[in-house]
C-alpha cells in the first residue's frame, strides 16, 4: 500500500495525536448553504441527485477548501444517501431534512444490505476528489445506525425520538435486527469512500445525545462498534450533539478521535473522554453572529482548552448555519492557525 500525499498534514497527524505545526480546522457543514457558489451551483438540482453527480459533488466538496482555507475537505453527501441506494423510499426535503416514506415498523420493512455497485457515483467522487486535493485530506462520512434509525422510525426529523425510544425498549429483538442491518449498510458505504481514497472518517451520530449512558451502552454502542472496528485503517472520528454524558462511552465504541458540542469545554471533555483518544470541537455554531473580536477570543478559548488534549482537531460544536457569514468562517480559520 503506498502512503497518501495527505499522509503528515496536520490534520492527520492530530488525529494520531502526534505534534503539528499548527491546530487543524475543519467546519461540518462546511459545504453548503452558508457559500453563494453552493447556492448556484445547486439552483434547480435536488439535494439528492446533486449527491449522485460526481462533478458536482466533487465541485461542492472543493469550494469551502478553496474560499476557507480549511484544513481538510469533507465528502458532500448526505447520511441517508445509502439508505436511498437501497431502496428506501425518501427524499430531503429543503428545510426540513430527510422524509421518509413508509416509516420503519416491522422486519417486513428492514433495509436491504448495501453492496459498492450500489454507490458507483460515490467511488467515482472520491477517486476524482483524492487526485484533485493532493495533500489535503479528505474525511468520508456516514450516519451511525441510532441516528439512521431515527429517521426510519420517526419517518423524518424529530425532537424528542419518541417512536424510536418505544421500538428500542418495546420490542428490543426488532431493534437490534434494525441497527445490525443499518451497521452492515453504515459499514459498507464507509469502506467504498475509504477504498477510493478518503483519509479518515466521520461516523455522525447526531441525535443520540437523546440517551442516558446505560442504554447507550446496551441498545447502541455495540453496532457503532461494530462499525468503527471495520475501518480501523483509518483515523476515526465519532460525533453527536448533547453528548456529554455519552463522551466516554462513544471514544470506546472506538474512536480515534471523540466530537464534542459546544455545551461543554474541550478540558472537561477531555477529562470524561480519557486518555488515548484526541478531540474535535467546538465553537458555538450561532456564535458567527457575534462581533469579529468577540469571535476572535473565543476561538482562542477553545484553542487553551483544547490544549488538555493529546490531539486536537478545532471544528464548531455542530453544523455551519445557514445565515453564515463566509467570512467569518475565514476569519475562524486564520485565528485558529495564528494559534495562541
Ligand atoms: O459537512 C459537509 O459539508 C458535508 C455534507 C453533509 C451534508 N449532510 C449535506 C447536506 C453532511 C456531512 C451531512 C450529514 C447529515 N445529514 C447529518 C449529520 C450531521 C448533523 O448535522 O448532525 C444529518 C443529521 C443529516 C440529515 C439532514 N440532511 C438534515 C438535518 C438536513 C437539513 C435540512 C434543511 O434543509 O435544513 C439535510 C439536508 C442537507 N444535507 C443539506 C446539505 C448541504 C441542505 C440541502 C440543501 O442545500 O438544500
Amino acid at each position: 500500500m503506498s502512503i497518501s500525499p495527505a499522509h503528515d498534514s496536520a490534520f492527520l497527524r492530530a488525529c494520531r495525536r502526534e505534534p503539528v505545526p499548527h491546530t487543524p480546522v475543519w467546519f461540518m457543514r462546511q459545504a453548503g448553504r452558508a457559500l453563494p457558489e453552493y447556492r448556484a451551483l445547486r439552483e434547480g438540482v435536488a439535494m439528492l441527485d446533486s449527491c449522485m453527480r460526481p462533478d458536482l459533488v466533487t465541485e461542492i466538496t472543493l469550494q469551502p477548501v478553496r474560499r476557507l482555507g480549511v484544513d481538510v475537505a469533507i465528502f458532500f453527501s448526505d447520511i441517508v444517501v445509502p439508505l436511498k441506494a437501497v431502496g428506501v423510499d425518501l427524499d430531503i426535503v429543503p428545510g426540513i431534512g430527510p422524509v421518509v416514506g413508509q416509516p420503519f415498523r416491522t422486519a417486513a420493512d428492514l433495509p436491504r444490505a448495501l453492496s459498492p455497485g450500489d454507490v458507483p457515483y460515490i467511488t467515482a467522487a472520491v477517486g476524482q476528489l483524492v487526485s484533485e486535493l493532493g495533500a489535503t485530506p479528505l474525511i468520508g462520512f456516514a450516519g451511525a445506525p441510532f441516528t439512521l434509525a431515527s429517521y426510519l422510525v420517526e419517518g423524518g426529523p424529530s425532537k424528542n425520538h419518541a417512536r424510536t425510544k418505544a421500538l428500542m425498549y418495546g420490542d428490543p429483538a426488532l431493534w437490534s435486527q434494525l441497527l445490525d442491518r443499518l451497521a452492515d449498510i453504515t459499514l459498507a458505504f464507509l469502506r467504498v469512500q475509504i477504498d477510493a481514497g478518503a483519509s479518515a472518517v466521520q461516523l455522525f451520530d447526531s441525535w443520540v445525545g437523546a440517551l442516558p449512558a446505560a442504554d447507550y451502552r446496551t441498545f447502541v454502542q455495540p453496532h457503532s462498534a461494530r462499525v468503527l472496528a471495520g475501518v480501523a485503517d483509518v483515523p476515526r472520528i465519532h460525533f453527536g450533539v448533547g453528548t456529554g454524558e455519552l463522551l466516554h462511552a462513544m471514544g470506546e465504541a472506538g474512536a480515534d478521535v471523540v466530537g464534542v458540542d459546544w455545551r461543554l469545554p474541550l478540558d472537561e471533555a477531555v477529562r470524561r473522554i480519557g486518555p488515548g483518544r484526541a478531540v474535535q470541537g467546538n465553537l458555538d455554531p450561532t456564535l458567527v453572529f457575534a462581533p469579529a473580536a468577540v469571535v476572535r477570543d473565543k476561538v482562542r478559548d477553545v484553542l487553551e482548552a483544547g490544549k488538555a488534549a493529546e490531539g486536537h482537531v478545532f471544528n464548531l460544536g455542530h453544523g455551519v448555519l445557514p445565515e453564515t457569514d463566509p467570512d467569518m468562517l475565514k476569519l475562524i480559520v486564520e485565528t485558529v492557525h495564528e494559534g495562541l
